[in-house]
């Protein structure tokens, strides 16, 4: 017997005032593993993944969670349930300090000691942030935003953490440490689903991909066979 996927999607659907985002959507992310969800603009990614979050309610189909279905549960509870999305465009609080953005992340656990080790495990994924306890969010580089993000999402102690285009304007050199931190919190126990227009960086971290068009999943496979793939070369690497 195989072990169920820790999040399995499947034939979800939305439509935005009756024009069709997704449709027929399945797909599934095991334990430990580092996903990648691909496709250009408009392809529907950032839909599937407010789906799966909570943000909005799926029209169709069924997403399930450690074996209990999640369809149609606000934000909140899927929160609680173990699910954190870093939404596109790295929302931090600008007004607030690094370590204020921080505790708002783990406003959801019950425990002022959970709050305390989960604040030492991001300072050690990422000690910029330890460095920059007291800046204001909004004074840092948008790389360091979007480590803050990333880091905000953790504090609520996530077995799966989506991320809508984390490397969206960041320059190249960021990319690489951004990839590299996403890779360090996947090896700290965390799955990953990752919504990336970087194919070629993404595919090179993530166990398995699929790649989306027009609201369907058009192909899946390992990394490795993804980016060895014609079509992948051809789309989004410019083979
Ligand atoms: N709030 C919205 N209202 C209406 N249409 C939307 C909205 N958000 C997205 N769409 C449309 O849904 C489709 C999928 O968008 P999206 O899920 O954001 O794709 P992606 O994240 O892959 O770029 C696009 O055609 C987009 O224009
Ligand atoms: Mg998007």
């Amino acid at each position: 017997m195989t072990e169920q996927p820790l999040l399995a999607v499947t034939d979800l659907a939305y439509a935005y005032n009756g024009v069709v985002a997704v449709r027929s959507v399945s797909l599934a992310v095991n334990r430990a593993e580092i996903v990648a969800l691909l496709g250009s603009n408009g392809a529907g990614k950032s839909t599937t993944v407010k789906a799966i979050a909570g943000a909005i309610a799926p029209q169709g189909g069924d997403i399930r969670f450690d074996g209990q279905s999640l369809a149609g549960a606000p934000c909140h509870v899927v929160v609680r349930r173990g699910i954190t999305l870093v939404p596109e465009g790295r929302l931090v609080f600008p007004q607030m300090t690094v370590m204020d953005n921080l505790r708002m992340g783990g406003h959801t656990l019950g425990s002022t000691a959970e709050i305390g080790r989960n604040l030492d495990r991001v300072f050690g994924i990422f000690p910029r942030l330890a460095e920059r306890k007291s800046q204001l969010a909004g004074s840092m580089s948008g790389g360091e935003q979007q480590m803050l993000a990333i880091a905000r999402g953790l504090m609520s102690s996530p077995r799966l953490m989506i991320l809508d285009e984390p490397s969206l304007g960041l320059m190249p050199i960021l990319v690489q440490e951004l990839f590299r931190l996403i890779k360090g919190v996947n090896e700290s126990g965390v799955s990953i689903l990752l919504v990336e227009q970087n194919v070629h960086q993404s595919l090179r971290i993530a166990h398995r991909g699929y790649v989306m068009e027009k609201g369907k999943i058009v192909l899946g496979g390992t990394g490795a066979e993804l980016l060895n793939n014609d079509f992948v070369q051809r789309a989004f690497l410019g083979r």
